[in-house]
């Protein structure tokens, strides 16, 4: 069977992962994007962001002429079988979810079908709340190409699960594919298309009905940050009791088959671009509905509240962090990435600067540049773990970048003036660094 020619709307790191990684496996790829800087740089060969793998699988691509970029959508749809749609859908002000480069994209899609004439598939993979694809999408193709869906165009609706760094690999080795289908026939398509990617490697599937399979997405999200948030309320309530240490809680736990030990670590929170604005939206849209969502709340105030009970924990230990010289370990909201949106970092920075807290000097390895964006002249910034921890009273660390996990307690006895750490992600050998420094981690306080 012939592989079909893939379209895809949007180069964002989804995007243009799946638009390289599909081109490496033999499918002819054209991508769109509406930034035109982007567009001759990625013909060129480079990724206009940071991802781990993409920079090889994109090169080879571009130099076998798998994968072309354009600005043009219709160009794009006329040419190929099967367009996914993988724009952003940011959040408002008002936590609201914005879904205008969906709406002015798939009005582009539908005016190139009315010009076409063999069956196309549509499938949306940006994160929209239920309805989106066949109320905005599909309503849209349906008007400006005079067609029926169904007979003449296929639509679909694939989330998608790829981790920021990770995306690339996540792509190759999907642990599941959700497809949520018009009908069958665009169900049908667009599983023959992966399997033609995956071959014999092909990861389990579940197909249903388009809405079932938007709100998949934001369950799946939601059910990732409500284990964070527990595990972060259990280690919140572990350092009121001696000796308990919630990493070997949630190592007990998720030993239960029906449980599973992943996204069970304590610490300061979660962050990136997707939880907290997927959280949002949806709890929002529900609310829309007449639903209030109880657990959704929670688990957002929790994770409001990690950043405060890290500074709580810093006072407790230290006494009034006024005057005192503050050093914030990590920035990003995850290591191997300089993304800063919703990073805990700045949550911190903030409980800090309102407790009138003024001395701080942050280090990161990757993100000392959009940390300046994002945070601007509320810290110092380092460009060295020694410069940040010299003269420091005390040190909170947030992100858990690989190079801090090499440092010993020694590398702050060297540099701080008083060796206070506080390991908000539980880097350390706990017994290691409690015996050496005045120490305190997220989740395992001993109060003897
Ligand atoms: C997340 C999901 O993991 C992906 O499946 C999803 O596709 C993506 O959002 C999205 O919706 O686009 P990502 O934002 O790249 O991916 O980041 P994660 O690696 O999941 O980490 C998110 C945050 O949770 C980080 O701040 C991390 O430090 C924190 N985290 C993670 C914890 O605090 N504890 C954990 O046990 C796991």
């Amino acid at each position: 069977m012939d592989k079909p020619k893939i379209s895809i709307a949007g180069c964002g790191y989804v995007g243009l992962v799946t638009a390289s990684v599909l081109a490496s496996r033999g499918f002819n790829v054209i991508a769109t994007t509406i930034i035109e800087d982007h567009i001759d740089l990625i013909n060129s060969g480079q990724a206009p962001f940071y991802e781990e793998g993409l920079d090889d699988v994109l090169k080879q691509v571009i130099k076998e002429n798998k994968l072309m970029v354009t600005s043009d959508n219709q160009m794009a749809v006329l040419n190929t079988d099967i367009t996914f749609i993988s724009v952003g859908t940011p959040m408002r002000e008002d936590n609201s979810i914005d879904l205008s480069f969906i709406n002015t994209v798939s009005k582009e899609i539908g005016k190139a079908l009315a010009k076409k004439k063999d069956f196309h598939l549509v499938v949306n993979r940006s994160t929209a709340v239920p309805g989106t694809t066949r109320n905005l999408i599909g309503k849209n193709l349906i008007q400006k190409s005079s067609k029926q869906l169904g007979k003449a165009i296929g639509l679909g609706m694939q989330p998608e699960f790829l981790r920021e760094g990770s995306s690339v690999y996540d792509t190759f080795h999907p642990n599941r594919l959700i497809i949520g289908e018009f009908d069958k026939k665009s169900g049908d398509t667009l599983e023959n298309m992966w399997r033609l990617f995956y071959e014999d490697r092909f990861p389990p599937i579940e197909r249903m009905n388009i809405e079932s399979a938007e709100l998949v997405k934001y369950a799946n999200n939601s059910f990732l940050c409500t284990k964070i948030s527990f595990a972060n309320e259990f280690a919140n309530f572990a350092e009121l009791i001696p000796n308990v240490d919630v990493n070997d809680v949630m190592k007990g736990i998720g030993l239960d088959e029906r449980i599973n030990p992943k996204f069970f670590r304590a610490g300061v929170g979660f962050g990136g671009s997707c939880f907290h604005k997927d959280l949002s939206a949806i709890k929002k849209w529900a609310r829309n509905l007449g639903f209030n969502s109880k657990v959704l709340q929670a688990v957002l105030d929790l994770n409001e509240n990690q950043a405060i009970h890290i500074v709580d924990v810093a006072e407790e230990l230290i006494g009034n962090l006024i005057n005192k010289k503050i050093s914030i370990l990590g920035l990003s909201f995850k290591p191997g990435t300089d993304d800063m949106r919703e990073a805990p970092s700045i949550r911190v920075i903030n409980e800090l600067r309102k407790r009138n807290v003024t001395d701080i000097i942050g280090y990161d390895p990757k993100a000392k540049e959009s940390a300046e964006e994002a945070i601007g002249d509320k810290i110092k910034y380092a460009k060295s773990i020694e410069e940040a921890l010299k003269n420091s009273e005390c040190t909170l660390l947030i992100t858990d970048w690989d190079e801090f996990k090499e440092l010993t307690p020694d590398d702050y006895k060297k540099h701080m003036k008083t060796p206070n750490l506080i390991d908000g992600r539980r880097i350390y050998d706990y017994d290691k660094f409690n015996k050496e420094l005045n120490f305190r981690a997220m989740g395992r306080i001993n109060l003897e």
